[in-house]
Formats: C-alpha cells, structure tokens, sequence
C-alpha cells in the first residue's frame, strides 16, 4: 500500500489558494488570486516561526511599487506597500497582507457596511489635503499623487503647491439628450468642477438671451457640490411647448477659462407620439405589486 505522498511546498501553496477562494483543487493558474494574498500564503508557508539571517543580496527587486517599499516581516528584504484601500494588517506586523505604503495608515473601515458585514481593515490615507501637482493636475490628497509619481517616476512629478490648481472648470457630469411630450416637465443637469470656483449659465441656440430670461415657464438653479470643489446647474423646463425644442448650453466659467457642453430637447405632441409608435413609460406599478415581485425574487 503506498502512503500519498505530502505535497510540494509550491502544491501546498496551490492548494491554499484554491481554498481561500473556495474553488476545488488543482484550481488553475489562478490569474485573479491578487498579489497580496499569494504573498500572505506564500508567507505563511515559508517563514514558519522565525527570520533566517538576512542576505540583502539575494532579495528579489520589486517592481512597480505604486505605494513606495516596506520592509519584509523579517526586516530584510524590500517588497511593495500596499495601496489606499487594500486590505492590511492592523497590528501593523506585515505577517499576512502586508503593510500599508507611506501617508498611508491601516484602519478598520466601518463605513457603508451593511448589516452582519464585518469590517475590513483598509489602508487610508492620513491626508485629505487637495494638491496641486507640477504637471497641473489636482490631486484629492497625498496618497493619489504618490501612486502617479510612482506610475511614472521619469515625469519628476513634484508639488505645486497645496489646493486644487487653478484651472479652467471640467464638466464632470454634462447635460443629457432628453425628449418628452408637450405638458410634461423637462430638467436638464450640469455638474461641473472647478478652481477657482466656476458660475454656470444657461442658453439655447439661436437664442441670445440668457435663461431664463422673463420666462415664468422656465427656471434655473445652482448649487454648491455634490463634492468639494464642484458646483452644480439646473435648467427645469415646465410644461414643455413644442417651441422649447432645441439644443441648450451649459456654460462654466471661472477666471482662468470658460467649457460649455450641449444637449438637444425633442418635444413630441400626442399625435406624433402615437404615429412613432413609443409610448410614455407605464405608470409606476402600485405598493400590492410591488410586494409581490419583492416576495418572488427571494424565492428564486
Ligand atoms: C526634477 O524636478 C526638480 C524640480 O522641478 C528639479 O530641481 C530637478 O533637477 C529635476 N530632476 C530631474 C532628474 O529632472
Ligand atoms: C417626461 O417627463 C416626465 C416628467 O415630467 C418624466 O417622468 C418622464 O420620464 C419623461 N419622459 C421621457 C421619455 O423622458
Ligand atoms: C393612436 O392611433 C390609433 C390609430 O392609429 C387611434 O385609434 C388612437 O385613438 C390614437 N391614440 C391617441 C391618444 O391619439
């Protein structure tokens, strides 16, 4: 009777991973098993209780480190930090997932977690500074622009200064083509970042003024947000005529610069909208309906 024989160090190792994402054995290459947690396994596995002496000479280089080097679990060799967040250590050993790379702290990260969730521990960046970086991009703080100057180290990517850079304002989210039928309420929307901060104003082609004029029909409003640095327009159009079709402009401007960005109205009558053979979206279905699609789906 022959004894199976144990596996390799390299099968074990496999075979770990299979495991940890619950997959049978052999499980394949394993292309999506992250890098941080083959090296965890591969960690576990080979350092066993204590550090061999250290041979800096036979460390392996690491490459494409986005949040600079850290320090093996045994002080020895170089190896990547792990990035804003990855999943980390809070005991700050680097025994299983390693450690987080500068400006960066490894925290439990309790917010959006639904109930019975557990959280994870996460590394978060200690800054939320905005900066400004020499190639004129903003960055949200510290941690974002280390990951661009590690991407790209021949850039010698250094900081402006600290604050957004000032910058002609970017239409984050520009307004949509929208069509509807005459009676029905119409909202365009423009939301917009920009430092200095940017007004934004509303036109229609073919129209020199500036909206909404002396309409009573058509209103304007500007908000604040919804993230820092940003602000945000809305043109609400009541009661859409078939005279308000027609391509509307949003225009941000600040100091520095001036971007506008377009979008059409199409106004149906309810004629022309029986002869294109689309209808209105079907009115929303009753609170009885409601619970009973709800009561299906938890049984499929
Ligand atoms: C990198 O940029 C800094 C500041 O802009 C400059 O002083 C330095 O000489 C540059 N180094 C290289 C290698 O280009
Ligand atoms: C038309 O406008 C109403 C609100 O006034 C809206 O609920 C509906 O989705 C719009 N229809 C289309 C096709 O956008
Ligand atoms: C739509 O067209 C059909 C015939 O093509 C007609 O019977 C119906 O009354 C029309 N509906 C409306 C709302 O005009």
């Amino acid at each position: 009777m022959s004894k199976p024989a144990n596996p390799a160090p390299s099968q074990l190792l496999s075979l770990l991973l299979c495991l940890s994402w619950a997959l049978p054995w052999p499980c394949g290459a394993l292309p999506s098993a992250p890098d941080y947690l083959q090296r965890g396994w591969q960690r576990l596995l080979e350092e066993g209780e204590s550090c061999s002496d250290c041979s800096p000479e036979e460390c392996p280089t690491p490459r494409g480190c986005l949040a600079g080097l850290v320090r093996d679990p045994c002080e020895c060799c170089w190896e990547c930090a792990n990035l804003e967040g990855q999943i980390c250590d809070l005991d700050h050993t680097n025994h299983f997932y390693g450690k987080c790379g500068d400006h960066l702290e490894c925290k439990l990260d309790t917010g959006g977690l639904r109930k019975g969730e557990v959280p994870e521990p996460q590394c978060a960046c200690l800054s939320s500074q905005t900066l400004c970086g020499s190639d004129g991009k903003t960055y949200a703080q510290i941690c974002k622009f280390q990951e661009v100057f590690h991407a790209h180290p021949e850039a010698n990517l250094t900081v402006a200064h600290e604050g957004p850079c000032e910058s002609e304002p970017q239409i984050l989210s520009p307004p949509y083509d929208v069509w509807n039928v005459t009676g029905q309420d119409v909202i365009f929307g423009c939301e917009v970042f920009a430092y200095p901060m940017a007004s934004i104003e509303w036109r229609k082609d073919g129209a020199e003024i500036l909206l909404p004029g002396d309409d009573p029909h058509i209103s304007v409003q500007f908000r604040g947000g919804p993230q820092k640095y940003e602000v945000t327009g809305w043109l609400q159009i009541q009661g859409v005529r078939v005279t308000d079709e027609g391509t509307y402009r949003c225009f941000a401007r600040n100091r520095v610069g001036e971007v506008a960005a377009l979008a059409s109205l199409t106004v149906l009558t309810p004629d022309q909208l029986n002869m294109t053979g689309l209808s209105l979206p079907r009115p929303r279905p009753g609170p009885e309906d409601d619970a009973e699609s709800e009561e299906s789906d938890d049984y499929y």
